[in-house]
């Protein structure tokens, strides 16, 4: 049983280290952005009320995501969790020590990038609409690819123009960063430089968590 979550900005590489460490470690990957986009995409009352947040890059009030996050945890049986963009603020945390039921969070990784390399990255993202795998753009690529995983059709996210993810930066500015701090005072925090390769960054993650696996 082990139990993770994944701090970092947006565009970071939460969602695409979190991925691979859950693939690897066999637990589930629970990635609050990826829930409320699908609850955005049904269009009910929750999902109408969920989008209006995503599209303004600001967060959903905790009550939605606390309530989520438990569900979630509980289908997770007592096998652990790789948690992905939870918590993001101090409510939050407090929230998932409860929602743990006994278990621990063992480790957070703080994945740490520049602004300019977020930026980079973000205007270059697209996600597969099926199955969420997320690409880069080639540099000048015009023509919509295929994602390599099930054939779905790739395309950018709705908040990943510029003035949202300014704003989405903003917010982790203003209300997640103080999770840095919280969790290193707790001995919990395992920081890595999130710059380099994919395959960098996984290999250093592993490191920070005394794993040896390698994730390939
Ligand atoms: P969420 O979906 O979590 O978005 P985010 O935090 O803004 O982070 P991103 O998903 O944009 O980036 P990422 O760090 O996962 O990077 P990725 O791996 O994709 O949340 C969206 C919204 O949902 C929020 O704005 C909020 O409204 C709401 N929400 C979510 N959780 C919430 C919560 N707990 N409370 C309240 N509201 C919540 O990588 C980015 C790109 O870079 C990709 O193209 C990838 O291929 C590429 N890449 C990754 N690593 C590398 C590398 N090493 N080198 C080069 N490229 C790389
Ligand atoms: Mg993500």
């Amino acid at each position: 049983m082990y139990n993770i979550a994944f701090v970092g900005a947006p565009g970071s590489g939460k969602g695409t280290q979190a991925a691979a460490i859950a693939r690897k470690l066999n637990i589930l990957h629970i990635a609050t952005g990826d829930l409320f986009r699908q609850a955005a995409g049904r269009g009910d009352e929750l999902g109408n009320k969920v989008r209006s947040y995503l599209e303004k890059g600001e967060l959903v009030p905790d009550d939605i995501t606390i309530g989520l996050v438990k569900g979630q945890l509980a289908a997770s049986g007592s096998k652990g969790a790789v948690l992905d963009g939870f918590p993001r603020n101090i409510r939050q945390a407090e929230a998932l020590d409860e929602a743990l039921d006994g278990q621990v969070l063992d480790r957070v990784v703080y994945i740490r990038v520049s602004e300019v390399e977020l930026t980079r990255r973000l205007s270059r993202r697209r996600v597969c609409r099926e199955c969420q795998a997320t690409y880069m753009a080639g540099e000048g690529e015009t023509a919509a690819p295929l994602c390599r995983r099930c054939g779905g059709r790739l395309e950018r996210r709705a908040d990943d123009g510029p003035e949202t993810v300014r704003k989405r930066y903003a917010v982790y500015m203003a209300e997640t960063t103080p999770l840095i701090g919280y969790y290193a005072a707790r001995g919990k925090l395992a920081e890595v430089d999130g710059q380099g390769s994919i395959d960098e960054v996984n290999g250093r993650i592993m490191a920070a968590l005394g794993r040896q696996e390698t994730l390939t």
